[in-house]
């Protein structure tokens, strides 16, 4: 044995004392009473005063820990619990079966194989489903060699899970989306080879068919590169300021040409003053290229958009709105149009050469910018889209 391994074993049954008797306060109590004078020995208390690490309170270390954790001995029973795992669990008595308090039979296995000691630390993968569904990777672990002390720790890994689905459910509707036009020009290709062989009429029908599907695969994959390109910098800030009614007023007149092919006027209430504000003006272009396209393919029954754009005082956020006059948005798909791929019809949307991305890019250079879309719409009076832009202080002005 060595000199490190007799000392643990010393000090052991001391240091189990000491926690047993601090276990029972509650969390302030506890570590009043660790740092008092009269809390142990002298020696030891001069130890943690000057951090040493060898006279660390397991509580204290409990206590630092953000997770949900355990301190159990060899029947299971629970000697310490932290506030984490008293927020997530509930509070539990000093002395309670860890068996009672987790009756899944994954739970006892795992307290049984830690107990047991062939191996340091053990690990299971549980889920509760109530009051909320939350997914956890619990570790179990012996405390030293001969403490008799065993530690149960939870990692929560809800979010992680909910990003992985969302990621897979991505993938799956990207691959879906492509693989529609894909087919299609398959099939074309198939009846090219075989009854269309020697119908010249026929070829060229299916060779324009052919050429929109590959368009249209090329629009998504843009599309799609735009979302990830925007999504591995989501927090760069733009620096440098713009004036977005400059801007505004460049998105309509590129817009016109869109607008008169839909037969919609594009009418314009716009300050002569400059309104400042911090962007990146390429992302902030293609926002407001996407909102006028929307509005002329999806609005454009109601013959004329209005853009505005306003700031009441330069302490004031600034509003840029985009309101069409077409069959506007039931009020159930609002909350779900910027997420990716949704489309109210979805047939609409590709007659439209839409890809249901154009809004989830839009919220995604707007959340760059610390900017917001909200949407307002009333079926049948069309819809107005506003983006809200923090205002840059008069001070901060360039
Ligand atoms: N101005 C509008 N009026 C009515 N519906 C709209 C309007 N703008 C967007 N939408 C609806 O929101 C959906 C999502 O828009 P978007 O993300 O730009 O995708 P896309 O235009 O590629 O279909 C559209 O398919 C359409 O159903
Ligand atoms: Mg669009």
């Amino acid at each position: 044995m060595n000199a490190m391994e007799k000392e643990h074993r010393e000090t052991a049954p001391g240091f189990r004392q000491r926690l047993g008797s601090a276990l029972v306060l509650p969390l302030t109590q506890r570590l009043a009473r660790l740092f008092s004078a009269d809390a142990a020995a002298p020696a030891e208390d001069a130890a943690v005063a000057a951090g040493s690490i060898d006279a660390l309170p397991a509580v204290f270390l409990a206590a630092a820990v953000p997770d949900p954790l355990y301190i159990f001995g060899p029947d299971a029973e629970i000697l310490h619990a932290n506030e984490a795992a008293d927020r997530a669990f509930g509070p539990v008595a000093r002395g309670a079966s860890l068996r009672l308090k987790f009756r899944a039979p994954e739970m006892h296995e795992l307290v049984g194989k830690a107990v047991a000691g062939n191996e340091a630390s053990v690990a299971i993968n549980y889920s509760e489903r109530v009051p909320v569904e939350r997914a956890y990777r619990v570790v179990a672990s012996r405390i030293g060699n001969e403490t008799g002390l065993f530690v149960l720790l939870f990692k929560d890994q809800s979010e992680a899970r909910r990003i992985d689905r969302m990621r897979a459910d991505f993938i799956a509707n990207a691959s879906h989306e492509l693989r529609t036009p894909l087919a299609s020009i398959a099939g074309f290709i198939e009846t090219l080879r075989g009854p269309a062989r020697d119908d010249p009429v026929a070829r060229e029908n299916f060779l324009q068919i052919m050429h929109n599907q590959t368009q249209r695969m090329a629009r998504l994959i843009d599309d799609l590169l735009s979302l990830s390109r925007l999504e591995m910098k989501p927090y760069l800030k733009p620096g440098g300021q713009i004036d977005v009614v400059r801007l505004v007023e460049g998105v309509i007149e590129a817009t016109r040409h869109l607008a008169g092919e839909y037969g919609v006027v594009i009418e314009s209430t716009l300050p002569d003053a400059p309104i400042p504000i911090a962007g990146n003006p390429d992302e902030l272009t293609q926002v407001f290229e996407n909102l006028l396209e929307n509005a002329c393919k999806y609005g454009g029954a109601g013959g004329r958009i209005q853009v505005s754009a306003e700031q009441k005082n330069p302490l004031e956020e600034v509003r840029v709105t985009v309101r069409d006059f077409g069959p506007g948005i039931a009020e159930e798909h609002i909350p779900r149009i910027t997420e990716r791929f949704y489309r109210v019809d979805v047939e609409t949307s590709r007659a439209q050469k839409g890809t249901g991305l154009g809004l989830s890019i839009v919220k995604h250079i707007l959340t760059r910018h610390d900017a917001r879309l909200s949407v307002r719409s009333k079926p049948g009076e069309g819809a107005a889209f506003t983006v809200h832009f923090p205002p840059v202080p008069p001070a901060a002005r360039g």
